[in-house]
């Protein structure tokens, strides 16, 4: 399902397709274009303010979700992703789930564009 798109503003407007709290696609490049295939195997955990923290893993297409009724995060939350033993982080607290929303191809809401890889 269109890896790289804003799944959860889409699946909104739409009023079609799993209501997600967290979702997203994780890239090897910053600058991936939209429905490209990101990397399969990548751990996300998201962690909010009261320190709850819960675990996806990216599929084959690269994307990760979780569905509404499986976590009520107080927000900001943050995230880290894992990779081959590696990690990165996002230190900035942010008040909403839809990563796609910010991860852009080119970056919107002063994130530095896609979800990368950890290196
Ligand atoms: C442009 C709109 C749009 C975007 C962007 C989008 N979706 Fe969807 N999605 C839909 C629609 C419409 C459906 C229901 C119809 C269907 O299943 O194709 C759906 C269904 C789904 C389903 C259930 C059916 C299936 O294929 O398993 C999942 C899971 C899903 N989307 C995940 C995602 C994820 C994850 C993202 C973001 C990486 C995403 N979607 C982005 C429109 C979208
Ligand atoms: C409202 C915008 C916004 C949303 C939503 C958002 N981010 Fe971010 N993200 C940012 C900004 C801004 C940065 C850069 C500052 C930082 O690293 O804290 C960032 C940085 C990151 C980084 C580190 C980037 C790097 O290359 O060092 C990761 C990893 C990340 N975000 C993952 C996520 C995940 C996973 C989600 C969804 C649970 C998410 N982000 C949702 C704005 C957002």
């Amino acid at each position: 399902m269109h890896p790289g798109g804003d799944c959860i503003a889409c699946h909104t407007q739409r009023g079609e397709g799993p209501s997600f709290v967290f979702a997203g696609t994780v890239y090897t490049d910053y600058d991936e274009e939209d429905d490209c295939n990101g990397t399969s195997g990548v751990e996300v955990e998201v962690t909010d303010a009261d320190g709850s923290s819960w675990t996806m893993t990216t599929n084959q297409a690269g994307n990760f979700y979780l569905a509404s009724n499986q976590a009520s995060p107080v927000y900001p939350i943050t995230a880290v992703i894992r990779y081959n033993g590696l990690e990165r982080a996002m230190v900035s607290g942010q008040s909403s789930g839809d990563c796609a929303s910010c991860h852009t191809v080119a970056g919107s809401g002063g994130a530095p564009g896609r979800i990368v890889l950890p290196e």
